[in-house]
């Protein structure tokens, strides 16, 4: 037996961003972006197109961290806004779910974050218009958003069903200026989210058939965006791949990969989609053979020879730049023993179908 369901309405498409005041329909709307030109630009383009915005938020900053949150939450309040407008990658997509959520009031979803389940249910949230301008997080499809705790050196989930957002622009223009890093970086996270799909207890068919599309997609264009930026064709398709890989992960959550990323950003500050896919390649020769409906998902990304495909995956994150050493990020090999250790048990580890010892294995550790 398997379920799948997702309730985003999704349009795609090159300048599909000038739809924006059909979706907001005259409603009363917050806005929430950086505070950078390309983005002030961009809002008042979506002030020309749906009327002003009620109250602006426009100073996310990358990784949404509690101690900023509160203040953003507190300017929701008493504002009777009824629809979050996010344009912005997965910072300012997830900062508008926590604004979403709180009503106003962070202390609700601070409550939430802490205690889990055994806190009072969220109050209805706002509902969000999310148009991405990475790809990327495919936080656009998904119901949670990550909390950053820098100061307490943690990071939270909150996930509610009801936060889906209620409709997601993915204009693949909207990404065309993103420098080259940031092309690489969220590209990465969307390929991490596909792999992290299927070696994965959640999965199932669908998610599977979102995830293989997604990283065949990434693998085979990553590379030739990196050397043409500016090819709308290819920003399309790493646009499509990164929506896909979003919806795959929407219904599975991450894995392991996911989980030994969050202690290699908030300590050594590696941008998320980055920590999230260096290790893949060990990750994935330590799952090798254990499922054979995970094996099947994977020869149909990396052929046959499965061995071989994790070699491949790792000349691809070469070719793209990115180390697939942790010793390269600064992390000691006792303080990385440590850190994979706890991440098996981390509550996206534990999402992994993989074992604990080919794991240790899998990264020559003993
Ligand atoms: N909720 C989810 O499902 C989910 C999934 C994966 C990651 N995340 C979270 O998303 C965050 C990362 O998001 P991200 O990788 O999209 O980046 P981001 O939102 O943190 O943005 C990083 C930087 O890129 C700039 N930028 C964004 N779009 C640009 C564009 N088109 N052109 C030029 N500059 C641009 C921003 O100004 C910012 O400085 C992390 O906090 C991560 O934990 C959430
Ligand atoms: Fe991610």
């Amino acid at each position: 037996m398997w379920s799948f369901a997702n309730p985003v309405a999704i349009e795609f498409g090159d300048g599909c961003f000038s739809r924006v005041g059909t979706h907001v329909a005259g409603r009363r709307y917050a806005l929430v972006t950086y505070a950078d030109p390309i983005f002030t630009a961009l809002a008042a383009r979506i002030s020309a197109l749906a009327g002003a915005p009620a109250l602006i938020v426009d100073d996310v900053q990358p990784n949404p961290d509690l101690a900023a949150l509160a203040p953003a939450c507190a300017r929701l309040a008493a504002q009777r806004i009824e629809l979050i407008v996010a344009l912005g990658g997965g910072s300012v997509i997830d900062t508008a779910k926590v604004l979403a959520a709180s009503g106003g009031d962070f202390a609700r979803v601070q409550r939430h974050l802490l205690e889990g389940a055994k806190a009072a249910p969220l109050p209805t949230p706002i509902p969000i218009l999310a148009v991405p301008t990475t790809a990327g997080t495919g936080s656009e499809v998904t119901c949670w958003a990550t909390v950053w705790d820098g100061a307490g050196g943690r990071k939270f989930s909150l996930a509610d069903s009801r936060l889906y957002p209620e409709r997601a622009l993915v204009d693949p223009e909207l990404t065309h200026a993103a420098p080259a890093g940031l092309t690489v970086s969220t590209g990465l996270d969307a390929l991490s989210h596909a792999l992290e799909s299927i070696w994965n207890r959640n999965a199932n068919p669908v998610s599977g058939q979102f995830a293989v599309a997604a990283a065949r997609e990434i693998l085979a264009t990553l590379p030739a965006l990196l050397r043409a930026p500016r090819d709308a064709a290819l920003r399309r398709r790493m646009a499509q791949a990164a929506l896909f890989a979003g919806i795959a992960f929407s219904n599975t959550k991450t894995a392991l990969a996911h989980s030994i990323s969050y202690a290699v950003t908030l300590r050594h500050g590696l941008a998320h989609g980055l920590a999230c896919s260096f290790t893949l390649p060990q990750v994935m020769r330590s799952v090798i053979g254990a499922d054979a409906a995970c094996d099947a998902r994977l020869r149909e990304i990396f052929g046959g020879d499965l061995a071989a495909g994790a070699s491949r995956l790792e000349a691809f994150l070469q070719e793209v730049g990115v180390s697939p050493r942790a010793a390269d990020y600064g992390v000691t090999p006792a303080e990385w023993h440590a850190i994979i250790d706890a991440a098996i048990g981390g509550e996206r580890g534990q999402n992994f179908i993989g074992r604990r010892e080919a794991v240790f294995a899998a990264f020559a550790l003993p």
